[in-house]
């Protein structure tokens, strides 16, 4: 399938999302009033006085936090006076700072600049009253042209563009302990009947054969996120948040099926353990597999650990189950040429290519100097022209907040519950609650 298809797949599928989130969501405001006020044209226009730049998220883990330091350093080499104060509030995915976000921006207390995933999830921040638009930056940093045209038509939200990608992250990857697998002459599993058999092999070796963390809750969806992929294939997927495919379909009680037996390989101590603190098994050789997204790349980089081999979830080969993180910009922030500058950053290549290695991401950016990467991240940019994309809901891409929080919920539910029938009547219904399905 050409990249202008794919595309075409994933774009149709966010103005479906947009259309229902228009249908269902907040009763509209009115159009922003102005655009921010800005400098010139690049992130290395003139330094700023002096002041802060506060900047909210929530990567505090490995890679996350080495990736953003990247980021910090870029911008103090720009702006040396400007005094950085780094918000975050740990928890994966946005567990806990999405919230803390909320009441932030609501309470007139905003950051200079926040994490946000790129496409619907915006909208839970009512950008017409709280953020800035930022068309004018993009228009005046050229990046229409080296932003992939349709990452740009993701973004926009109610005709503006409300925050700049920073990276593109794939979710459907199943990482292995390479030395573990050759000393138990295994091979990645391609399909789910070959993970069962690999898994049993660990077993029998008193390995744990499927390296799991669901502290946070959201753990769990991601994973079934992989499952559903897996067992319906991209199109099939695709449609469940279109409503084109049914919840109640015999594939998605097949994926549930699947994914409670998987879930009898993990670890007895998963309930305690957010994903990096699971990660540990694959570092220490007491563990097999792990399904994440590839935060953990950046993460073993971190911890310096290579002798790591990954492959897509099973089921999912050819298929990119995408995600992007990208910064907004509140109105009324307190460092406005700060933050404005930090903005330009985060789009440039210099920020890019401090940020995606060290991350685990590949640039949002298609200019992006290849040879900085390292080889799971050089296979990543291709897979990700090669594959047919997918968006993902665990990460903000494929369903507005509401829904991908219902979805998320009863995915964290299942792994004490394991009762599908339930679970899959509540997927039904969540569809259906927040105006997909009839
Ligand atoms: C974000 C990643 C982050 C991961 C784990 C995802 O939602 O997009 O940047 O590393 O959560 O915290």
């Amino acid at each position: 399938m050409s990249s202008k298809m794919r595309w075409a797949m994933l774009i149709s599928l966010a103005l479906v999302i947009l259309v229902i989130a228009t249908a269902c969501g907040p009763a509209p405001t009115p159009a922003p009033t102005a655009a921010p006020a800005m400098s010139s044209s690049s992130a290395a226009s003139k330094p700023a006085a002096g002041g802060k730049l506060e900047m909210f998220s929530w990567w505090t883990a490995g890679g996350e936090a080495d990736g953003l330091k990247g980021m910090f350093d870029a911008y103090k080499k720009a702006y040396p006076s400007v005094e950085i104060v780094n918000a975050t509030v740990a928890g994966g995915a946005g567990t806990n700072a999405k919230a803390v976000m909320t009441t932030r921006l609501f309470g007139g207390d905003p950051p200079d600049s926040f994490q946000v995933h790129a496409g619907l999830e915006v909208a839970t921040y009512t950008p017409d009253k709280y953020l800035q638009p930022l068309d004018s930056i993009f228009t005046s940093e050229g990046w229409d042209k080296v932003f992939p045209k349709d990452l740009l038509t993701l973004l926009k939200y109610q005709d503006h563009y409300w925050s700049v990608p920073v990276n593109i992250h794939r979710a459907n990857v199943l990482w292995y302990n390479k030395k573990v697998f050759a000393d138990n002459k295994l091979e990645a599993p391609k399909t789910y009947d070959d993970f069962f058999k690999v898994a049993d092999a660990l077993k029998a070796k008193g390995i744990v054969p499927f390296v799991f963390g669901d502290k946070e809750g959201w753990e769990s969806a991601h994973v079934f996120e992989t499952v559903l992929i897996g067992t319906l294939g991209a199109e099939g997927y695709r449609g469940l948040w279109t409503g084109k495919t049914a919840w109640t379909d015999p594939k998605v009680t097949e994926a549930l099926n699947t994914y409670k037996k998987m879930l009898t390989y993990t670890n007895t101590d998963h309930a305690a353990l957010t994903w990096d603190g699971a990660g540990e098994y694959l570092l220490n050789g007491k563990g097999g597999m792990q399904i994440m997204g590839d935060w953990q790349d950046g993460w073993f980089t971190s911890k310096k650990f290579t002798d790591y081999g990954w492959a897509a979830a099973p089921g999912n080969a050819g298929i990119f189950d995408a995600l992007s993180d990208s910064f907004a910009m509140p109105k009324g922030v307190k460092n406005q040429e700060n933050a404005t500058n930090w903005i330009k950053m985060a789009g440039s290549k210099a920020g890019q290519e401090a940020f995606n290695p060290k991350k685990g991401s590949i640039c949002a950016r298609t200019d992006c100097d290849q040879s900085l990467f390292n080889a799971y991240l050089q296979s990543a940019a291709k897979d990700w022209q090669a594959n047919a994309l997918v968006p993902s809901v665990a990460h903000g891409a494929a369903a507005f907040e509401k829904w991908a929080t219902a979805y998320k919920d009863t995915m964290a539910l299942f792994v004490t519950s394991g009762d599908v029938a339930k679970t899959q009547a509540s997927l039904a219904q969540h569809c259906k609650d927040n105006g997909v399905c009839k």
